[in-house]
C-alpha cells in the first residue's frame, strides 16, 4: 500500500480533528452553539494551515457569502503538496456540546480532487447498512418495514432482533411508525447522525441499520466512512424550495431526483477521521487531568481498509 493518503495526510488529519475537538470542548456545556462552533472553526482552520498540502474546502461551514472560514471552496494548507478536497464538520453536534451531551464530533473527511461528492447544505435522505450484505439487500425506495424484513432476512435473525438508528424529528414521524410496526427496536439519536451511520458497521453498537433525513453534507462525511470499512449507503437530496436547488446547481447538481449511492457519495479514495468533543458511543471526548489533554480520535483510511483509535496526550 503505497497512499499518501492513508499515510502522511492521514496522519496530519488526526492533528487537525484533535485540535479541534480540544478547542470545542472549551465550550462543552457553556450553552452557546454559535461560540462553540466559531472555536472549532478557527482552530480546524489553523491546523490545515499548517499541513504541505493544496487543501480546498468542498463541503464546509457554507457559502462564501454567509461563512467567513471553511467556506465552500476555500483553499487551505500550505499551497505545497498533494492537490486535496475536503469535506468537513468542525463541530458536528452543536447543540450536543452547548448543553454538554453526549457524542459531540469534529470531523473530516478527504479525498483526491472529485473524490467526494459536492453536496449542497440541504437535507439528504439516507439509508445505511454495515458491511456484509448481498449488494442491494436494502433500497431507499422501499418502505421502512420492508426494508427491515428483507435485512433481517439477509442476516437470518427474527425482525425482533433489528435495531434501526432514527434521528428523533418529527419529520420521522412515519417512519418510526412503520418501524414499530414491523416490531424492530429504534435507537432514537438527539443529534449526530454521521455517528448514527457509522454505528451501523461496529456490531458492538447493536445498530443494524439507518434510516431518515439529515445533513446532506453529513451524509458525504459518513459516506467517505462507510467506504473505508465496507457497508453500503444511499442518499437522495431533499430540497425544501428554490433557493435550495439554486445552492446545488451551484455545487454542479443536475439531477435533482437522483438517489447516490456510496461510490457516488464517495467515489474517490478517502480518509476519515473524527474526534471526540463529549464522550459518546463511538468516541471518548477531550479530557483535562494535570495539565495533560487528552484526545480520542477514529481514523479510517480506503485505500487499505484499516481502522484505527488513535489515543492521544499533550500538555494543555
Ligand atoms: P449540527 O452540528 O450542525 O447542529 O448538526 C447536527 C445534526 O444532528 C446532524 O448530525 C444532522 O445531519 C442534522 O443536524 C440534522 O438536522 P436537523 O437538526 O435540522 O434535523
Amino acid at each position: 500500500m503505497d497512499s499518501i493518503l492513508a499515510g502522511t495526510m492521514a496522519d496530519a488529519m488526526v492533528r487537525v480533528t484533535e485540535l479541534t475537538a480540544i478547542a470545542a470542548s472549551k465550550e462543552v456545556g457553556r450553552g452557546d452553539e454559535k461560540k462553540a462552533d466559531q472555536a472549532a472553526v478557527d482552530a480546524m482552520r489553523t491546523a490545515f494551515n499548517a499541513i504541505d498540502f493544496q487543501g480546498r474546502v468542498v463541503i464546509g461551514e457554507g457559502e462564501r457569502d454567509e461563512a467567513p472560514m471553511l467556506y465552500i471552496g476555500e483553499e487551505v494548507g500550505t499551497g505545497k503538496g498533494p492537490e486535496i478536497d475536503i469535506a468537513l464538520d468542525p463541530l458536528e453536534g452543536t447543540t450536543l456540546t452547548a448543553k454538554a451531551m453526549a457524542n459531540a464530533l469534529a470531523v473530516l473527511a478527504i479525498a483526491p480532487r472529485g473524490g467526494l461528492l459536492y453536496a449542497p447544505d440541504t437535507y439528504m435522505d439516507k439509508l445505511a447498512i454495515g458491511p456484509g450484505y448481498p449488494d442491494g439487500v436494502v433500497d431507499l425506495h422501499a418502505t421502512p418495514a420492508e426494508n427491515v424484513a428483507e435485512l433481517a432476512k439477509a442476516k437470518d435473525v427474527d425482525i425482533s432482533q433489528i435495531t434501526a438508528c432514527v434521528l428523533d424529528r418529527t419529520r420521522h414521524a412515519d417512519i418510526i411508525e412503520s418501524l414499530r410496526s414491523a416490531g424492530v427496536r429504534i435507537k432514537l439519536i438527539t443529534d449526530g447522525d454521521v455517528a448514527g451511520v457509522i454505528a451501523t458497521t461496529d456490531p458492538s453498537t447493536g445498530v443494524d441499520i439507518y434510516m431518515g433525513q439529515g445533513g446532506a453534507p453529513e451524509g458525504v462525511l459518513a459516506a467517505a466512512a462507510l467506504k473505508c470499512v465496507g457497508g453500503q449507503m444511499q442518499g437522495q437530496l431533499v430540497f425544501r424550495n428554490d433557493e435550495e436547488r439554486a445552492r446545488a446547481a451551484r455545487t454542479g447538481i443536475t439531477d435533482f431526483d437522483r438517489t447516490y449511492k456510496l461510490n457516488e457519495l464517495a467515489s474517490g479514495e478517502t480518509v476519515f477521521c473524527a474526534s471526540g468533543v463529549t464522550d459518546g458511543d463511538l468516541l471518548g471526548g477531550v479530557k483535562i487531568t494535570g495539565g495533560i489533554v487528552q484526545t480520542e480520535t477514529l481514523v479510517m483510511t480506503s485505500a487499505d481498509g484499516m481502522v484505527r483509535r488513535v489515543v492521544s496526550r499533550r500538555p494543555v
